[in-house]
């Protein structure tokens, strides 16, 4: 027995533990799954953008070879819509009538032996529409606004008479394009139909969401009702709601009596799993001369589709950004004739934080005062609506850290002022911030009489690393080594998890990982505490050490047993036990803080003494000018983050870099295009265009700060953190190399050359 101290594999930087299974092609996506008498299904779509189905001739289709089914709206049941979820209603059913909302909405479904004979199949499909006319502009007399309950508008002193009065002014538009999630991953379902119970992969972020959807569309109960999505492929927002073709496949199965396939085509990922909406965005900043912000008013206007409604935060983020004693913010709604929007990485905030960073840079140079010191001026030590103390802050760090390690000493603050060869050079920051999110969240654990332990939760592992960093904490907690430890996810039959999204899994899945497994220790010690022959025997929570596979008398460490003895000694094969989260601020028996294999009790602040802080960002950018060609190169980023507690700096250090290279996309290449008509224009990776290897450099990330206060784990969010502030950063660095303010997303060549406006 070694006597060796307990060393937490939590907070150190560690490979994924599936990384192995990608690279070898053995992870099982969606889209991989196949079945015996499986059946394709490919999906007709709407060629015009708003109207009516006159009628649909499928005769031709289903005589073309190998079909099995053609299905559209005429002989569709009706199907319910499912319960909201955490984050809001799911959209509406598919092929429940004959009207048409938007350029590509499904119409028909042919189904076939194979996917090549459904999609030939599928071209032989007549739909004869009548058109009526599409809302395609904000200022259609036609376009009603509508607002979300989570955007309420909101009155922080009195901005008129601070902005009339202010010594200094900005009043500006901003815009942000349409974009596209595009995950690598082509969304996929497969279903088959046992009876009344279901079984579906299903590329989603959200088991139980599709279940309970799936469950209520076909009546049946959702106990039976079982989704599978052990790897989701990317989803960055997509797959928070359970789009039309989940159903529809469902559909089929239930049809065709026949386990039904459905894969997206690239071209229908841009029209049936949402996407970013843009926004026209007039944010007004007031100061005093020396750099005191007085008035921040932020108006935004921002698309939705012709039905349902969507949480977007295009304004909240400038309520708490800056010590401004006056904040207006209104987010407004327009809806259009456009594919339903979703959510896509930081919706809203991402959008919000272009216009509220651009605004404060502009403000720097009429004020001529360093844009970080500018901001240092106006930091938030306090939550500017209730003045409490944040529950942790290290913005100020992120800020020096963040400008040290760039080099932003060697920045000569006029535009065009700095060259490397032939390039005009600009540096630039933003700040990001990502608010507190931490929903309700169970799992369980199991320890077996091998030593090994199995923890689970019907969450998913969309791509961000949560397997490796959930094993991570169950080894520490459980005092197992982590080769010893197997996490489940992607199965509706585990646990109730809310969505992967909104950047608050991490805290909810490893605030109850932490606290099930605390209850599985407790567990043991019940067991042992009179157990004569347990050397343990008398131990109590407080004075053991959980390490190598067992627990030990913290003072003795002679009086050790591993978990594989006790079990065995009492004759019983695993002990496995269910737990969940407390939310944040509160504590549940479970709640406990483990340490180098020791618990600690946690004692949450009390209530009402601190402000729930999120994450924090300062984002440093380096941009080179082409001044002939006029190409932008993003050439160094540095991004120093107050993440709170970081599990795993590697994984960490990806979800930033991957907010940034999305930063870089919205900033400067992606757009979603419809023509005049609304007909999408970009529905390929070759027109739709993200940022790839080559336009992501030199990243640097830099974790700062300390573990939150308000969770015994102490984390914050940072799957979406890093692309808020990101896009204006690099606008900033544009101006700076430039000194041409580009207001409008993306900066494209374009817009660059004068082709097109955009400042
Ligand atoms: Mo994210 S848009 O909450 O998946």
């Amino acid at each position: 027995m070694s006597t060796t101290t307990t060393v937490d594999v939590v907070g150190t930087a560690r490979d994924r533990v599936d990384g192995r299974l990608k690279v070898m092609g053995a992870a099982t996506y969606p889209i991989d799954v196949n079945l015996p008498g499986l059946a394709h299904a490919a999906l007709v779509q709407s060629t015009i953008i708003s109207g009516r189905i006159r009628d649909i001739a499928v005769d031709d289709a289903e005589r073309a070879p190998g079909v099995v089914a053609v299905i559209t709206h005429l002989n569709t049941p009706p199907l319910a819509i499912g319960p909201p979820t955490e984050i809001g209603p799911q959209p509406l059913p598919p092929f429940q009538s004959d009207a048409v909302l938007h350029y590509g909405q499904h119409v028909a479904m042919v189904v076939a032996e194979t996917r090549e004979q459904a999609n030939s199949a599928a071209a032989l499909v007549e739909v004869t529409y009548e058109r009526d006319t599409p809302v395609l502009s904000f200022d259609d007399e036609r376009a009603t606004e509508v607002t979300h309950p989570w955007t309420p508008d909101h009155d922080r002193g009195d901005v008129s008479s601070a902005l009339a009065e202010a010594e200094v002014r900005i009043n500006q538009i901003y815009t942000t394009a349409e974009n596209t999630n595009n995950p690598i991953g082509l969304f996929a379902t497969v279903a088959v139909w046992d009876g009344d119970a279901l079984t579906v992969h299903d590329t989603t972020q959200n088991p139980h969401g599709a279940r309970d959807a799936l469950a209520a569309a076909f009546g049946v109960d959702p106990a039976g009702v079982r989704i599978l999505v052990p790897f989701v492929g990317g989803a960055f927002g997509a797959g928070l709601r359970v789009w039309p073709h989940v159903p529809l496949a469902a559909l089929a199965a239930r049809i065709t009596k026949r386990p039904v396939k459905v894969v997206l085509t690239r071209a229908q990922m841009f029209t049936a799993v949402g996407h970013r909406p843009n926004t026209i965005q007039l944010l007004s900043v007031g100061a005093s001369r020396d750099g005191l912000l007085a008035a921040i008013d932020h108006v935004s206007r921002s698309s939705i589709g012709m039905e349902g409604e969507l949480i977007n935060l295009v304004t909240n983020g400038s309520l708490t950004a800056y010590a401004c004693p006056n904040v207006s913010t209104r987010a407004r709604q327009i809806r259009q004739s456009i594919p339903i929007p979703g959510w896509m990485r930081a919706p809203g905030e991402a959008e919000g934080s272009f216009a509220l960073e651009s605004a404060i840079d502009e403000l720097s140079y009429a004020l001529n005062i360093d844009p970080i010191e500018l901001r240092i001026k106006n930091h938030a030590h306090v939550h500017p609506d209730n003045a409490l103390p944040w529950s942790s802050n290290a913005l100020l760090d992120c800020y020096r850290l963040g400008a040290e390690r760039f080099g932003w000493s060697a920045r000569t603050p006029e535009p065009r002022s700095m060259r490397k060869m032939d390039q005009l050079v600009g540096y630039g920051m933003g700040r990001g911030a990502l608010g507190a999110y931490q929903p309700p969240c169970k799992a369980i654990a199991t320890i077996r009489r091998d030593g090994t332990a199995f923890v689970r939760s019907g969450g998913t592992d969309m791509g961000p690393g949560t397997y490796t960093v959930m094993s991570m904490l169950a080894a520490d907690c459980l005092g197992v080594p982590i080769e010893r430890v197997r996490f489940g996810l992607g199965d509706s039959a585990m646990p109730k998890a809310p969505q992967e999204g909104g950047s608050g899994f991490t805290g909810a899945l490893g605030n109850a990982v932490h606290a099930t497994c605390v209850s599985v220790v407790r567990a043991f010690v019940n067991l042992v505490s009179d157990d004569a022959m347990s050397p343990l025997k008398g131990c109590r929570l407080e004075g053991i050490t959980v390490r190598n596979g067992g627990i030990q008398i913290t003072d003795d460490p002679a009086r050790f047993e591993t978990y594989a003895d006790i079990l065995t000694r009492h004759g019983l094969d695993e002990m496995t036990i269910e737990g969940e989260s407390a939310p944040p601020g509160e504590t549940s028996s479970a709640t406990m803080i483990v340490q180098e294999g020791r618990f600690i009790p946690y004692t949450p602040p009390s209530t009402g003494t601190l402000a729930h802080a999120g994450a924090f960002a300062a984002h440093f950018v380096e941009v080179n000018v082409d001044p002939d060609l006029r190409t932008i190169r993003v050439a160094r980023v540095v991004s120093a983050v107050d993440g709170g507690r970081i599990l795993n700096p590697k994984t960490a250090r990806s979800q930033i870099i991957g907010g940034i290279a999305m930063g870089i996309g919205m900033a400067l290449l992606e757009e979603t295009v419809s023509d005049r008509t609304g007909r999408l224009v970009t529905t390929s990776l070759a027109e739709y265009v993200v940022a790839v290897n080559a336009d992501v450099r030199d990243v640097d990330v830099l974790f700062v700060g300390e573990p939150d206060a308000m969770t015994p784990l102490g984390t914050k969010g940072i799957g979406e953190l890093a692309i808020t502030g990101m896009a204006a950063a690099i606008a900033n660095a544009v101006y700076h190399a430039t000194g041409t303010r580009f207001r409008s997303l993306p900066i494209s060549i374009e817009k660059v050359l004068g082709l097109q406006p955009g400042h």
